[in-house]
């Protein structure tokens, strides 16, 4: 099975998100499945910049005001096809975003041509290149299904992966025939949504198979609460929406090897990890506290990930003797108050802004507890690191978070089987009580240890789901030959 993946950032080339680490995983972890995938992605500065053996494979043309050709390459271990188009990716900034932080004002043109370059190379404008599926990841790659739907030339099995229905590609309806789509397609069954040109909409109604990262989401967003107007189409979409969970690279999460921590270890040494904790104190400036309760954020900061519900809190940590560490970046306003905070208390608590691969690997393996308090999560790649951390998870009780950890309760502990805490209703009140019952827990070491080694034996690697999307991919080829939909 080969199959072309269209995806606006990878990891370790471009990141933003948890988006970039599924798209740098997963191509390998299908290898042992006999899948073979190779990634569209834009040629960003550092894309162009990391590319081996490029070799143009559909010759330049003019698109959207500039020339755009497609190379094959490969970096950093991926084989990648790129979009070469200087006019719309060389440029400083982020892959959404300038240095300002402002988006992009030509974002539609500039993942349009991407989702173009996949319909393309889906119809075998690359010689010697014919994929079985298509699998397109989030609006920025969605409208590669709308080109190949009005194109109208037979097609390969198109997949589209939700990895956050909050960011859903909306744009004027003038924009139409600029972008290089029929009138028909401005249309119910087509692209138009609310009035607008919707990306992520285009490629709900026209792909084949639809899949989120978890499928506790996937039942979540057939709902108006987390819908984000999406949720009726999503339910007529019925048996072809699934969720697949994600996992985690071994090779980059392994505490036994991870070039980026102090102190290696695994379960079987976990008298090392205490040590990872103590220069964690140091390094933010807190207290050198082997007894006291440290909590670690590592996260995105915005509405969705939940840190004002934290802020909330800080009485209760207070109260409970604990420690915080947070590195984030995002909304403004969270990184000033998180700044005050640690400002104010700079012994318990400290804050980091910004994007820091080491340090987040550091506050997996020196934290006591992993917060996560979502308002909502489609997956969440954090906590599952934090288990193979020995991070002990404390969630929101939403999406991927509720499928991957097993709340500690009476009769999880009688079984044996907790690996973490959940909350729910996701409400200050709630959380606050579960930083108590995470303090509760943190006296009764033997239990806390127990909860850790279950966590660091769950897993939480990429084999079940690449055997799931090797499966979806093998269905929809067979349900395709066989003439249906
Ligand atoms: P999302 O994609 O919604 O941001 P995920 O939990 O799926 O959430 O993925 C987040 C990824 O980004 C993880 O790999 C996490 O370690 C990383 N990450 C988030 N914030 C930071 C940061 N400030 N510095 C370094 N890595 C971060
Ligand atoms: C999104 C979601 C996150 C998920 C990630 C990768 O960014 O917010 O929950 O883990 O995509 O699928």
């Amino acid at each position: 099975v080969t199959v072309l993946a269209v995806v606006s950032e990878i990891f370790p080339l471009v990141k933003t998100g948890g988006l970039a680490d599924v798209a740098g995983a997963l191509p390998s972890a299908l290898v042992p499945e006999g899948v073979e995938v190779v990634t569209l992605t834009p040629g960003y500065p550092a894309v162009m910049k990391a590319v081996n053996h490029a070799e143009t494979v559909v010759e330049s043309e003019q698109i959207f005001g500039g020339e755009a050709r497609v190379l094959r390459a490969d970096a950093a271990g991926l084989d990648l096809f790129v979009l070469d188009a200087p006019h719309l990716f060389n440029r400083p900034g982020g892959p959404y975003a300038g240095p300002d932080g402002q988006d992009w004002p030509d974002n539609p043109f500039r993942f349009a041509a991407l989702s173009r370059a996949g319909a393309q190379l889906a119809l075998g404008f690359a010689p010697g290149f014919a994929p079985d599926v298509v699998h397109t990841h989030d609006w920025q790659a969605g409208l590669t299904a709308a080109y190949l739907h009005y194109d109208g030339r037979p097609r390969p099995g198109t997949v589209a992966t939700i990895h956050n229905l909050a960011f859903q590609g909306q744009y004027p309806a003038e924009l139409l025939g600029a972008l290089g789509l029929p009138h028909e397609a401005f249309a119910i069954e087509g692209v138009e949504y609310y009035g607008m040109i919707g990306f992520l909409k285009a490629a709900l109604a026209l792909s084949d198979r639809i899949t989120t990262v978890s499928p506790t989401y996937a039942a979540e967003i057939r709902t108006p609460d987390f819908g984000m107007g999406l949720d009726g189409l999503l339910r007529a979409r019925g048996m072809a929406v699934t969720g697949i969970l994600n996992g985690v690279d071994e090779d980059i999460w392994d505490p036994s090897i991870d070039p980026l921590i102090a102190e290696p270890f695994d379960v079987r040494t976990l008298a090392r990890r205490p040590a990872n904790k103590a220069l964690l104190q140091r390094k933010f400036g807190l207290d050198v506290d082997p007894g006291a309760l440290l909590f670690g954020v590592v996260s995105r900061l915005s509405w969705q990930k939940g840190q004002d519900l934290l802020l909330a809190n800080l009485g209760v940590l207070e109260r409970i003797g604990a420690q915080l560490v947070v590195l984030g970046s995002g909304d403004p306003d969270l990184e000033q108050q998180l700044l005050a905070a640690a400002a104010k208390q700079p012994h318990r608590i400290g804050a980091l802004i910004g994007y820091d691969e080491a340090t987040a690997h550091q506050i997996q393996a020196g934290a006591d507890a992993l917060l996560i308090p979502s308002r909502f999560e489609p997956c969440g790649l954090t906590q599952l690191c934090a288990l193979r951390y020995g991070a002990l998870p404390i969630v929101a009780r939403v999406g991927g978070l509720a499928d991957t950890i097993i709340d500690a309760n009476e009769m999880a502990l009688a079984a044996g089987l907790g690996t973490g805490l959940q909350f729910s209703p996701v409400t200050a009140e709630m959380l606050g009580a579960t930083l108590e019952r995470a303090s509760r827990l943190w006296g009764e070491p033997e239990i806390w240890d127990e909860l850790i080694e279950n966590g660091m034996m769950t897993d939480v690697s990429w084999r079940r789901p690449a055997a799931a999307y090797a499966k979806l991919y093998r269905d929809l080829i067979r349900h395709r030959r066989a003439g249906h939909k």
